[in-house]
């Protein structure tokens, strides 16, 4: 398939759309200096009260079951020092994208939806963590973000991407080539699309871009891998996407899996299938994590 065109096409998708929902400018700008471990918690806590709306989505979420608080917190600057600066990155940028389509109808349910994308950010922590990667938490938001694209087409193309998932369904094609043949584009450049219009960081849209292809990848391949195995242990362990199902391994799943254990320092299994093996283990845990995370981002 051929990317440039690919693109072109997924631009074209944007053009008239006039009610995309917007992240406003200063989350972009909170989220950019929360990349930075040196920032100044005042700095970021006076930029993050600002805007009332930050503030009491920080506040709310920092006191939620996700981060088991004992003591309730009301102070921005407290909840910046008490859950770190990459997790209040991750939940604030999750927060506006899920309110972001919250109210926007789709042929598919947004539940299994939310749950898929939710366990595929989980499983990437795990997989970051067992080959210590640098950071952790920005494999488990972009492993939230990976599949954004397809809130984009399923409601801004409603009855065509109602009608192609129609028409793939009990069959083994799979979502990515029946977007292709649909609409000429993918999720993946249409999530890529949404992520530039939004400014998130450049690996961020190479992740959404390439987490088909990770070999493609160049911002950051291992991390595209992490989120691509992810995403096929989800497909075929955690949890049946409403959008997709995958449960043997393809291409794109063999290609990520090759890219990874070149990439990856610790010592790995010979095969992807005992490597996924491995996740099972926690895979309770992880099921309540996602249980905890959907509702506290959805309510
Ligand atoms: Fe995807
Ligand atoms: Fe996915």
């Amino acid at each position: 398939m051929e990317k440039v065109s690919m693109m072109i096409n997924a631009r074209k998708l944007f053009k008239d759309i006039s009610d995309l929902p917007t992240i406003p400018a200063i989350v972009s700008k909170v989220v950019s200096m929360l990349d930075n471990q040196d920032a100044n918690p005042d700095e970021i806590a006076d930029l993050i009260l600002s805007d009332q709306v930050l503030a009491a989505r920080v506040i709310r979420v920092v006191n939620s079951p996700l981060y088991r608080t004992t003591n309730q917190i009301s102070s921005v600057k407290r909840a910046l020092l008490f859950i770190g600066f990459k997790s209040v990155r991750e939940m604030i940028l999750t927060s506006y994208f899920v309110e972001g389509f919250k109210q926007k109808d789709q042929p598919f349910d947004m539940k299994m939806f939310w749950m898929h994308s939710f366990s595929v950010g989980a499983i990437s922590r795990r997989i970051a963590r067992i080959v210590d990667f640098p950071d952790i938490e920005k494999a488990y938001l972009v492993g939230i973000l990976h599949d954004i694209g397809k809130v984009f087409l399923g409601h801004y193309c409603k009855e065509g991407y109602g009608r192609m998932l129609a028409s793939i369904r009990n069959t083994s094609y799979t979502t990515y080539e029946a977007e292709y043949e649909f609409f000429g584009t993918t999720h993946c450049e249409v999530g890529l699309c949404l992520a530039q219009r939004w400014n998130f960081p450049s690996v961020y849209c190479d992740v959404i871009s390439y987490h088909h292809s990770s070999e493609m990848a160049t911002e950051d391949p291992l991390l595209t891998a992490i989120v691509a195995l992810a995403d096929f242990y989800c497909l075929s362990h955690v949890t049946a996407d409403s959008v997709a199902q995958a449960s043997i391994p393809g291409r794109s799943e063999e290609n990520a899996w090759n890219v990874f254990k070149q990439l990856a320092t610790e010592k790995l299994p010979l095969s992807l299938e005992h490597f996924l093996s491995e996740l099972d283990e926690e895979f309770e845990t992880i099921k309540q994590e996602v249980d905890i995370l959907f509702d506290t981002m959805t309510t």
